[in-house]
């Protein structure tokens, strides 16, 4: 399937790395083949396992393929930010935030752009929305998810029922519009902070159902520092949107 260039522009995936070695390559196949004019934009915290060396590999075989190395593990948050920079100042019409474990297919892509082409400034790939799933997560994984985002949900006031889903699609204009040189989050909160901002913004987002699919190979970098981050910026963003800030 060809995705219209003409109607989305030109798409940049961003794609934030650390030990993926097992799981980039077919990745960025997949991608290729699910979207042949998107570019890639690998985003690698100098993964001890080689995985930026892989990268680099592939960008060489490859037009399409390109990598920023960063010298440490700094956090998704942090990794997305200089990815979105890169992109913004290279001129790319959306950007999209995918993981590099297999967990967002590369198949469901068109369809998030799809929804970029009729109009929306931002896109979410939800599990909790109809139509939208999870296979082989652990019931633990479901419990947490879905516990966060019914938390999230209650404190922010908002209706967006994956706020912390990471497969995504924004309009240039998107990021552009939201303050993006004060975010704080270095975890997986930063998917929350970015949907409010563009809530906050006035823009809208759309909530396309997708298949999460956990991953086969590697491990998660989910940790408890991660959550707690989570639990308290939320709580946070709630009481400011409270007090009307
Ligand atoms: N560069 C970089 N630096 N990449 C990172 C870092 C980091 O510090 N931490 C994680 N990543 C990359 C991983 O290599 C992977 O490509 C992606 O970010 C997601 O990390 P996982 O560790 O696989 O996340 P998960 O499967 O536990 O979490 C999923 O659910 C979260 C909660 O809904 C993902 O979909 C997250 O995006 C989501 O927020
Ligand atoms: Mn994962």
């Amino acid at each position: 399937m060809t995705q219209p260039a003409s109607a989305t522009g030109r798409v940049l995936i961003v794609m934030p790395t650390y030990n993926e070695r097992q799981n980039l390559e077919i990745m960025a196949g997949r991608i290729r083949e699910s979207t042949p004019d998107a570019d890639l934009l690998v985003v690698d915290d100098n993964s001890p396992d080689g995985t930026g060396d892989l990268a680099e590999k592939l960008a060489e075989a490859d037009p399409h393929v390109h990598v920023m190395h960063r010298t440490e593990k700094a956090g998704l948050g942090k990794a997305y930010l200089a990815g979105f920079t890169w992109a913004l100042e290279r001129g790319y019409d959306v950007i999209v935030e995918m993981d590099a474990d297999g967990s967002h297919r590369p198949e469901d892509l068109p369809r998030l752009l799809a929804a970029v082409a009729d109009g929306a400034d931002g896109v979410i790939g939800s599990r909790w929305v109809p139509g939208g799933k999870v296979v082989n997560w652990p019931k633990k994984r479901e419990v947490l998810s879905r516990g966060a985002n019914i938390y999230t949900r209650v404190m922010i006031g908002f209706s967006v029922k994956d706020a912390t889903g990471g497969y995504r699609a924004y309009k240039a204009s998107t990021l552009r519009r939201i303050d993006l040189s004060n975010v704080e989050s270095t975890g997986y909160s930063f998917q929350v902070d970015i949907t409010v901002r563009i809530i906050k913004a006035g823009l809208r987002i759309v909530e396309v159902p997708i298949t999460f699919v956990e991953r086969e190979r590697g491990v998660s970098k989910m940790d408890s520092a991660i959550i707690r981050e989570a639990f308290w910026r939320v709580f946070r963003w709630g009481v400011q949107s409270r007090l009307g800030r």
